[in-house]
This record gives structure tokens, sequence and C-alpha cells, in this order.
């Protein structure tokens, strides 16, 4: 091979003038140990190579960013053989990757290969649900499953790192990226994150079917102030080390080998500019040894930020704020150069940088073959994969929350129903696969319409109603959201006249959630609400299947329509997964990972808030915490979540071993109480009723997901420990404070069991 070749003449070259220890003579390649080979490699490089491996460029055919000023394609070829490339995002596919890894590898002098990057976020072709949707599974393994698919096809595809997990913790629909975290609780969360990381990573980084991963975004972007992209964020330590850090630490344990840092601000200092955050907490405090990646031209946004003068006082802040890479903002490549050469950077910051990310190279095994990632054959086989198919269907089932069912509309009869479907979105085969879909082809969604399709003795007859959006949808540009054109609209209400249930698939098309996309109405968008209600108006029997990628402030609907589905946007199986779980082939059980408000005004809204100093109306009158125009409750709880039977709670114990063994059992009876088999999410939340700083009225701290026989019951138990009980003081000390606490169990937040215990 020649990377081998060329690397191991440096070697050599690097055993006899630059190292006198000889491990080098003893040992292969392949077997010296990563950081003496990493080092090796460092001696020999100059400071352009190693500023080159800190420096991402986008590829050449499509951006999921701002393009740059300048950077076309000629300069990055020629910087490719310059060796001054170490990383490329939006490549993708093999015969595209292996193009530049050839330039990289054979024509530059080290010939050090390149990471390639790519947003497999929610599947890679194969598209599995948005990632909120998954976590309403609360299902770890299933979530750990579908990262594992994503990385199985994208590394057939030539990508070695995705840009996932995001693990920002956010309380605020109107921020459109809700759609890609795992939603408003840190203990979920970090779970979740680390699912996520173990599937894209598997166990041994070197396998051709194992990519890196990357925690994102580091961190506060999910409190980016009024939901509003890009914005500042200011948020108490308090806030950060027990609400938004706790998911990056999980990541971080989990073993995930790259961060990325984040557009926002925190608390007055740009993250990208951030010693805090990247240094000290990430760096120094959790002792990361992998690398941080800017986000997209963030090292440029300081300029705009007002923090930097220009580029070259950006890539001074950068680097010094432990920024090991720059994400096609044109900085390094030569601010850094010049910086190191004047000697205004230490050249030791810039070695950290590149050891880092090279090390991250090695752990992938891309040292001992370049082109492991990427083969034609597996590429076509591995994307087109039945299995995969059958797998996000499975996982698209288990992300679908059954909202409200009244009046048993559902499960549907599978005979002697006439059902009227309505919706634009219901025949939509493309909304469902969600915003990040880069690599997946359009239009290849089942759509509802497909699904309903196949249950064939029923009479379906569906009816579009008026467009959702006009134009086209782009992952680019806003959608131009149809709010005069009626055609359709009289058509799709003469067809609900004469159904016997009406199946309205209404809600938000996959493109008007994801990065970019704030909104601050949270209801059906466009003519949406008003055919709901005209449906209405002839035909109560309705069935609301909701597609949105955040919380939607659906009022009118919960407290009207008799059966709400949500179902997110559910990826390539979404039409055969909605079409299975109103047929009741599949008994839901998804959980709400974010409250659902009852409208906008009430965001940010959340299940772990504080009591404040006045929780209650004591004198009826109007000085306690709430609102004079909408109950201070949400709409959907945290948590919430029915299926086609139901669970009873019972018998809950809580055995206090605190005082010798730091634990606190807790056990309780859930038995399924009707008449079909089905799945519960038990969750058990505490209090902890007096603290040195305000804590909130609950939090998550366990759960489990159970499959139940009608009749069945299954003792459950939690144990308690100082991860659990404690929290990190204003300080940033972890500590568990004695005293007394509420422990809280049910089937969503609002919970039915409830006991209590003393810490001593
Ligand atoms: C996003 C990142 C993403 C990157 C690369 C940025 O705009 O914030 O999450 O990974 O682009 O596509």
């Amino acid at each position: 091979m020649f990377l081998k070749i060329k690397l191991f003449a440096f070697l050599v070259i690097a055993m006899l003038g630059l190292l006198s220890q000889s491990v080098y003579a003893q040992a292969k390649t392949s077997e010296l140990r990563v950081e003496q080979k990493v080092d090796s490699l460092l001696a020999l490089m100059t400071v352009e190579e190693k500023v080159g491996q800190m420096n991402l460029y986008n590829g050449f055919w499509n951006v999921t960013g701002p393009a740059p000023e300048h950077g076309g394609a000629a300069i990055k070829y020629k910087h490719l053989k310059n060796g001054w490339v170490g990383a490329m995002l939006n490549v993708r596919g093999t015969e595209e990757v292996n193009k530049v890894q050839r330039i990289a590898v054979e024509e530059s002098r080290l010939g050090i290969p390149l990471l390639i990057g790519f947003d497999v976020i929610h599947g890679y072709k194969t598209l599995s649900p948005i990632p909120l949707a998954e976590s309403a599974s609360w299902d770890l393994e299933a979530i750990k499953a579908s990262a594992r698919i994503a990385a199985i096809e994208a590394s057939s595809a030539g990508i070695n790192w995705t840009f996932a997990p995001m693990v920002d913790v956010s309380r605020d629909a109107r921020w459109g990226r809700v759609m890609e975290g795992a939603g408003e609780d840190p203990f979920l969360g970090s779970l979740i994150a680390t699912a996520r990381v173990n599937g894209f990573q598997g166990t041994n980084l070197s396998d051709a079917n194992t990519i890196a991963a990357c925690a994102k975004h580091f961190a506060g972007y999910g409190f980016a102030e009024a939901g509003k992209e890009y914005n500042t964020v200011d948020v108490g330590l308090s806030t950060l080390y027990n609400t938004i850090l706790p998911p990056f630490k999980a990541a971080e344990e989990a073993g995930v080998k790259t961060f990325m840092n984040s557009f926002n601000d925190l608390n007055g200092v740009p993250v990208t500019a951030s010693e805090f955050l990247q240094r000290d907490i990430l760096k120094n405090g959790w002792d990361f040894n992998g690398f941080v990646v800017s986000d997209w031209a963030s090292m440029n946004e300081l300029i705009s930020w007002g923090v930097a003068k220009d580029k070259k006082e950006a890539a001074k802040l950068a680097i010094t704020a432990g920024s090991d890479m720059d994400m096609e903002g044109h900085v390094y490549i030569k601010a850094l150069v010049d910086l190191i050469n004047e000697g205004t950077v230490d050249i030791e910051l810039l070695n950290d940088a590149v050891r880092r990310i090279l090390r991250v190279k090695y752990e992938l095994g891309l040292f001992d073959n370049p082109y492991k990632y990427g083969n034609k054959i597996d590429e076509e086989k591995r994307t087109s994969s039945q299995a995969h198919h059958e797998s996000v269907l499975d996982m698209a089932k288990k992300s679908i929350v059954l909202l409200k069912n009244e009046g048993q509309l559902l499960p549907l009869k599978k005979k002697g129903q006439r059902i009227a479907l309505i919706g634009d979105l219901a025949n939509d085969k493309s909304s469902p696969l969600g915003s990040w879909r880069l690599a997946s082809d359009e239009e290849t969604a089942v759509s509802v319409l497909e699904g309903m399709q196949k249950y064939k003795s029923n009479t379906l007859s569906f009816s579009k109603g008026p467009v959702v959006f006009k134009g086209t949808s782009t992952f680019l540009k806003e959608l131009d959201i149809n709010t005069t054109d009626y055609t359709g609209f009289k058509e799709a209400v003469e067809t609900a006249k004469n159904a016997d249930v009406v199946v309205m698939v209404l809600g938000e098309h996959g493109f008007q959630s994801g990065e970019g996309r704030s909104r601050t109405n949270l209801q059906l968008p466009g003519l949406q609400q008003e055919l709901l209600e005209k449906v209405y108006e002839v035909n109560q029997n309705i069935v609301l299947v909701l597609n949105n990628g955040r919380p939607l402030a659906i009022t009118w609907a919960a407290e009207h329509i008799p059966t709400i589905v949500e179902a997110w946007q559910l990826g390539t199986e979404t039409g055969n997964a909605v079409a299975q779980v109103l047929y009741g082939d599949y008994n839901p059980s998804g959980k709400l990972p974010m409250t659902f408000p009852r409208n906008v005004g009430q965001v940010p809204i959340y299940y772990n808030y504080k009591n404040t100093g006045r929780p209650i109306d004591k004198d009826n009158n109007v000085f306690y915490s709430h609102y004079s125009d909408v109950e201070k409750t949400p709409l959907f709880v945290f948590g919430h979540g029915l299926s086609y039977t139901e669970f009873e709670y019972s018998n809950l114990k809580v055995t206090n071993t605190y005082k010798t063994n730091k634990e606190v059992t807790v056990t309780f009876d859930l038995k399924n109480v009707g008449n079909r088999t089905g799945k519960e999410v038990a969750q058990l939340y505490i209090r902890d009723l007096v603290g040195s700083i305000t804590r909130p009225i609950k939090e998550l701290k366990g759960f489990k997901l159970v499959e139940l026989k009608p009749g069945e019951t299954e003792k459950i138990t939690f144990v308690l420990s100082s991860k659990e009980l404690g929290f990190y003081n204003n300080k940033q000390q972890f500590n568990v404070e004695l005293g007394d606490f509420k422990i809280f169990i049910g089937g969503s937040s609002e919970t039915v069991l409830e006991g209590d215990f003393i810490l001593k």
C-alpha cells in the first residue's frame, strides 16, 4: 500500500534522525501504540501541514451552511495536494470519497488520510425517525440499533465520522433544532447520548463499519434566547451544570471521539472562543482526549459576534480556547500559520490540537487502510438492505405516541369501516424524511396513504385538502406556507362527511423544523387548523395524526378531537408504521420527551421547573405564579403517552439504606389491567425538598420499558445512588445534600404513587 510505504519511509527517517529511542525498530507500524505513532508523525510535520490537519473543508457539491466568500473547488484541490486539509464533509459515496482520499494519501507529502464527516443524524439512506421521535421510544436498545444501522450504511459509502449525536437539552419548542435532540430532560438525554455514541462507534472503532461520533453542540445552543436560531445564550451555572452538560458528560464517558462547539455565545463568550467550556470543563475537567471541531464557520462568526476584529484574531481566540478543527471557516489555514510563525501562538497549542486529530485517525484505522470506509459493492447492498428497512420500521412504530384516545376510535376496525383519509401530508413522500436527509433519495418515504392502502378490507377515500406549502421544499430555503389557496378544501370536507372514521394527517412539513427553522407560532401551519375545524363540523369521529419536529400547541384539537396520534417525521417507513399503529397491529408505547404547551406564550415550559416562592393561590387573588389568560399546566406533560391497554401502579416501597451503603431502593408493582399485551415506560422521579440551591419540583431518575400481557404484573426495582440523588451546587461541586426527599412513580411526569425518605 502506497500510504504505508510512504509513511514507513518517513518513520524510518524519523527514527534515524529525530528519535533516539527506537521502539519503531522492534515493532511493525500497525503494532506501535497510538501515542507513539502520533508523536512520530507530528515530528515530521511542518507548521502548514499541522494547521492543515486542523482544516475541515466542505465538499464540492452541496452545503449545509452559508457558502464561504472564497475557497472554491480549485483551491480545495490544491490544498488537498499540499496536505493542508485534515478532513472533509459533505463528500459521500465510495467514488467521491476515494477521489479526495487518494489525493490526500497519494499526492500529499506525508499522505495523511482524511476524516470524512457527514451529518448522519437519523440514518444515512434508509432513514429512521427524527431523533426527537426516536427519543419518544425511551427504548435505548432500539436507539442504539438505529445509530448502528446509520453507521453501517454511512461507512459503506466512505464516511468515517458523523456529526451526531446532537445532545443539546432544550425546553423551547420554538427552536427548530429540537427535532435533532432528545428533548428536555438531562437524565433521559444522557442515556440516549450514550446509546447513540455506542451505536455509531460500536465496540471497535477500527472496524470498517463503525464511525467516530461527535457530541454537539458544546454547549448551550438549546437555550438560544426566545428560541431564535443562532441567538445569544445566557444561563446560570446551575442550569449549565445540572441541565445542559450532563448529556455531554455522558457522551464523553461513553468514549465519544469528537465534540462540536456551537454557534451561540454563552454568558457573553462565543463558544468557539470559550476556554471555560473547551479547556476548563471538557479537556482539563473531563480529560477528553479526542478533538473539538468548530461548527460551520463559527470561527469566522467570532468577527460578527464582535469579539475578534479579523480572522487572525478569531484564529487566536479559537486555538487558545481549544477549538481544534476549523469547519469550512477558512480561518486557521492562513491565519494560524501566521500566528505560529510570528510566535504569537504557542506551537504547543498547535501540537496538542493536531495530536488529538491524528489520534482519532489512528483509532479509526485510517493509517492501516485509508480506503477501508467505502466499498462500492457494500454501499449498494447495505443502503438498500431489507433488514435496515425492517429495523427503521420497528423504530418508527416505537416512536409513535398515542396522546389521546377517547371513544375508542383506535385501533381502527380492520373490516367494514368507511375511512376518510384527509390532508396534504398524508400523501407526502418527502416530508416524513425529516430535515437531515442529505443522503437519502427524494420522495422515498412510504406515505401514510400508501401504508393505509395496504389494509384492503376497508373502504378508504383520500382527499388531500389544501396544500400545506406552495412551490418546492428544500433543505436550504424557507417553505412558503399556504395561507390563501383553498383548492381542495371543500372536497376534503365532503369526503369526511360520509366516513365512519376520519383520519386527518396534519402538522408541519419535515422542512419546517431543523436548523434555521425557528417558529413563533406553534399551531398547525397554514390552513390546516381551519380544515380540522370544518371537518369536525361534519364528522366528529376524527383521528388526528400529527406530523411535526417539535411540540405543537394544538389546544383546540386536544379539547375537541377524540383521538390524537403523535407521529412526528418517522423516516423512510413512516406510512407503514402509522398504519400498523392505527389498525392495532402495533400497540403504541411512546412517551413524550418534551412538554407540549397550551400556547407559545408558555414556552419555555418543562416538567422539572422550580416551585417558586408562590406556587399556588391561597387567598383567591392574583398574587401567585401563573398566567391570567391560560392555565399554567402544559397541554401534554413530559413522559405522557397512552397504550391500547391500561396499566396500574401499586405497592410502592422505599428501602433506605443510604446511611450504610449509600443506596435507596424503590420497588413497586406494574400491572397490565387492560385486555391487550402492551408496553409501558414506568418512570421514577425524585424531589429534593430542601437544598442549598432551589431544586426542581420533579426530576426523572429512572425508567423501565416493560412489556406485559393482560393481567400480568411485574415488580419493578430501582436503586438510587449518589449519582441520582446529588446535584451541582453553585460552586460547581457535585454533592448529595442530606435531608428530605420525595419519590414519585407513574406512567408520565404526572405521577400516581408517592413516597418519601430522609437521607441522614
Ligand atoms: C450545524 C451542525 C452540522 C454542520 C455540518 C452546521 O450548520 O449546526 O450541526 O453538523 O452544519 O453540516
